[in-house]
């Protein structure tokens, strides 16, 4: 195969043209459709940001009106759907019960499925904006075995998602203003970043036509994987067992340089920015803001200590290893009260606007071919077959 140039893990090779996100990783700027990210974390909300993405440009105020309307009414998950939460186990990763139950809102909105009729992707991209944060809330609910919560589309969505994760139906529920607006911040931080491994993911299926559910199904278990969105959780577990083992800082640092079983330095390290990631930056802060208001954390104190070293470090300066969006959100969201396994389905839902709206371009792209790379035969040459008795 003479033609075929080897790309392990598509370090150099742009497989779409796309109008949607913008990265200089050199520079550490990141924009959505040409905004820069400092810029909408502070002035949008997490529902205009997807609007943005998915639609192209900002909505004006009755566009945006019509637009929540529109999600507000789809919040709810059609009831046979709750047998699927009855029915796993217990212990299952939300991420797993993320993807399957998303997977099954195909069985159920069967009109929504046409990936060349666009009122049908728009059919499933409410659908699938809406019903994400119950799907996640129940799977969270679930694990901690409580009772499941309609949602109430007097809040807004990420209001409605706290409703659902931390309400009873026996109390009334005083909603935090400044936990949701933190919340919708990190939504909107991790709302698209291109052509990463999930993103990849759901374009790559959705290029056989496979329907939006299916698509965005795989995105999820494409994000689960600890190199992904799996990392902040691991940068937990990394902060606690640091902690645990007497906080040494400098030794864990060692052991990653020496590449000691393998460890590395989690939330830290980016195929794209070789730059300090200009969504770690905004995170930081914001970790500051909601550490400060929950008490003193020992492992924040134990994050900017490890940052701190490993900025000062050859091994991370000469590979411009800097901290990711992964690094400090895990910090926060345990803070909010969420368990370390549902961190991921955190990003998953926060992720979700850009998986569309990339699904919505590729599909809406007259040179899409389905994705079919090529790779480079090294196996045996041809040979002839032996029969069991003679082998
Ligand atoms: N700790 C220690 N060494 C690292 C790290 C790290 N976190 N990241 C990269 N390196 C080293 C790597 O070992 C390699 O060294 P050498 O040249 O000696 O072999 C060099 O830096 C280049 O790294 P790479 O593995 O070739 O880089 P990549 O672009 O293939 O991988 C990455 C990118 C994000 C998978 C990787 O940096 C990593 O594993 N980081 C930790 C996991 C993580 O935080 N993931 C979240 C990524 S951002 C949000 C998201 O996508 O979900």
């Amino acid at each position: 195969t003479g033609d075929t140039t080897l790309d392990v893990g598509f370090v150099n090779t742009a497989s779409c043209q796309s109008a949607i996100t913008y990265i200089d990783g050199d520079a550490g700027i990141l924009r959505y459709r040409g905004y820069p990210i400092e810029q909408l974390a502070k002035e949008s909300t997490f529902l205009e940001t997807s609007y943005l993405l998915i639609y192209g440009e900002l909505p004006s105020a009755a566009e945006l009106e019509e637009f929540d309307q529109k999600v507000r009414r789809h919040t709810l998950l059609v009831e046979d759907m709750k047998q699927f939460f009855d029915g796993f186990h217990r212990d299952a990763h939300p991420m797993s019960v993320l993807a399957s139950s998303v997977s099954a809102l195909g069985t159920f909105y069967q009109d929504s499925l046409d990936p060349r009729d666009p009122e049908s992707v728009e059919m499933s991209t409410i659908r699938l904006l809406a019903k994400l944060p119950t799907i996640a809330s129940y799977a969270f609910r679930k694990s901690q075995g409580k009772s499941l919560l309609y949602p109430d589309n007097k809040y807004d969505l990420v209001e409605n998602f706290l409703w659902m994760t931390f309400g009873q139906p026996t109390e009334e529920y005083e909603m935090d203003a400044d936990l949701a607006k933190a919340l919708d911040l990190l939504f909107i931080l991790h709302a698209d970043h291109e052509q990463n491994c999930s993103t990849s993911t759901v374009r790559l299926v959705g290029s056989s036509e496979a329907n939006l559910f299916a698509s965005i199904s795989a995105g999820i278990q494409a994000l689960s994987g600890p190199l992904h969105g799996g990392a902040n959780s691991a940068v937990l577990q990394m902060l606690n067992d640091i902690h645990d083992s007497g906080g040494d800082v400098k030794e864990f640092v060692r052991k990653v340089k020496n590449k000691e079983d393998g460890v590395k330095l989690m939330g830290f390290g980016h195929r794209v920015y070789k730059n300090y990631d200009p969504r770690a930056a905004i995170v930081k802060e914001t970790a500051h803001d909601i550490l400060a208001k929950a008490g003193d954390n020992p492992l924040l104190d134990l994050a900017l200590q490890l940052e701190q070293a490993a900025l000062e470090d050859d091994y991370f300066v000469e590979r411009k290893l800097y901290p990711n969006v992964d690094f400090y959100t895990g910090l926060i969201y345990e803070s909010m009260g969420f368990p370390s396994s549902m961190f991921t389905a955190l990003f998953a839902i926060g992720r979700l606007p850009g998986w569309i709206a990339q699904y919505r371009e590729m599909i809406n792209d007259p040179a899409t071919k389905i994705g079919r790379p090529r790779q480079v035969y090294v196996g045996e040459p041809e040979r002839q077959y032996v029969p069991t008795d003679r082998r």
